[in-house]
């Protein structure tokens, strides 16, 4: 598609602008817009070549991050493995410091930078390792499964780790009847009421997931004849009753994918909303959405400065023996998924 305010620029810069505009123009972005993104996309597209590195991207990241740089978008649990299939020397991970963590212990050999290196998480500043060792101190032979919303020091004290994606799966694949899931205790209530096992579970919470509540979720519902609602299982468990379907990320995708209906609410981060609307155009997505701090942390600035040239803080160091223990606990996860 020509466009008149392109007329001028650099022929590759036009091809990129046209190329994000295929994608952004569904979330309401102009031409002119997305020209002047291009320059800075290609830039990083040209350096990911010359360095020999991938841009995994979260599905909450912004949308000229997913559909500009990103190589690979995905839920927490399919960029870990990507992280450790990708024979690429370098990976930027945006997202946040927990799965940059994970790219690291699954990949050591590999440059791992997280381009905003004050991109935590609620969930992960929750718990410390020392309080995982006390909670196995007072649940004897209890198994520890260990979202991987934590930070490694955390994960090196876990049997298994988990992702919303494999939670449950990996909790009934244990034979034992008493389980410490950690940290997320919205997600523990949840997982409890669909399985026989005895949940121990911690008081983190997702300050994201934590903003819905259960009223505006009905309120949608009114507003909405025939709408669906699917809900990330970080959701209070009162917020969950009244949706149609829970999940991580990529169940909740795969729901607004695969059902017959035209409206959704998705009960969770903004990103996935524009996802969505970029991906499934005559879909409507309705309703409130919440933003992360953390993942909004990261964009095309501090991206190039850490492909051009990384600072300290943006390149991710594991203790070695930390991250061999915790690579334990998420080489289990990849078995028992
Ligand atoms: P997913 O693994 O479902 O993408 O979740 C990651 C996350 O941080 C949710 O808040
Ligand atoms: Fe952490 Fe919640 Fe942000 Fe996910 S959305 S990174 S769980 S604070």
């Amino acid at each position: 598609m020509e466009h008149a305010a392109l007329s001028h620029a650099l022929p590759a810069v036009q091809e990129e602008a046209e190329r994000l505009y295929g994608k952004l123009r569904h979330l309401g972005w102009t031409m002119q817009e997305c020209q002047l993104y291009a320059p800075l996309t290609l830039e990083i597209n040209q350096l990911k070549k010359q360095r020999n590195a991938i841009v995994l991207g979260h599905s909450y990241q912004t949308p000229d991050i997913i559909y500009g740089i990103s190589d690979f978008v995905g839920d927490s649990f399919e960029l870990s493995k990507k992280a450790s299939e990708t024979n690429a020397d370098t990976i930027v991970f945006c997202g946040v410091r927990f799965m940059a963590e994970t790219a690291k212990i699954l990949s050591p050999e590999k440059t791992v930078l997280l381009p905003a290196p004050d991109a935590g998480c609620s969930l992960s500043e929750s718990i410390t390792a020392q309080d995982v060792r006390d909670l196995k101190k007072k649940h004897p032979g209890a198994p520890v499964v260990m979202y991987v919303n934590t930070s490694a020091d955390v994960k090196a004290e876990a049997d298994v780790c988990c992702t919303s994606a494999n939670a449950l799966k990996i909790i009934n694949h244990l034979p034992d009847e008493k389980i410490i899931f950690l940290p997320d205790q919205f997600m523990a209530q949840n997982l409890a009421k669909l399985t026989d096992k005895k949940i121990i579970g911690w008081h983190g919470k997702c300050i994201v997931h934590d903003e819905f509540d259960a009223e505006s979720v009905k309120a949608v519902r009114k507003a909405y004849p025939g709408v669906k609602i699917v809900a990330h299982s970080e959701c209070r468990p009162e917020v969950i009753s009244e949706v149609d379907g829970m999940g991580g990320t990529s169940d909740m995708i795969r729901y607004v994918k695969t059902s017959d209906a035209s409206t959704f609410m998705l009960v969770t981060e903004c990103g996935l909303g524009d996802r969505m609307r970029a991906e499934f155009p005559k879909k409507q997505i309705v309703g409130t959405c919440s933003l992360c701090p953390y993942m909004k942390k990261n964009n095309l600035i501090n991206v190039l400065s850490a492909l051009k040239n990384p600072s300290e803080d943006q390149v991710i160091d594991v203790d070695e023996t930390v991250r061999r223990k915790a690579k334990k606990a998420l080489d289990r996860m990849f078995e028992l998924s």
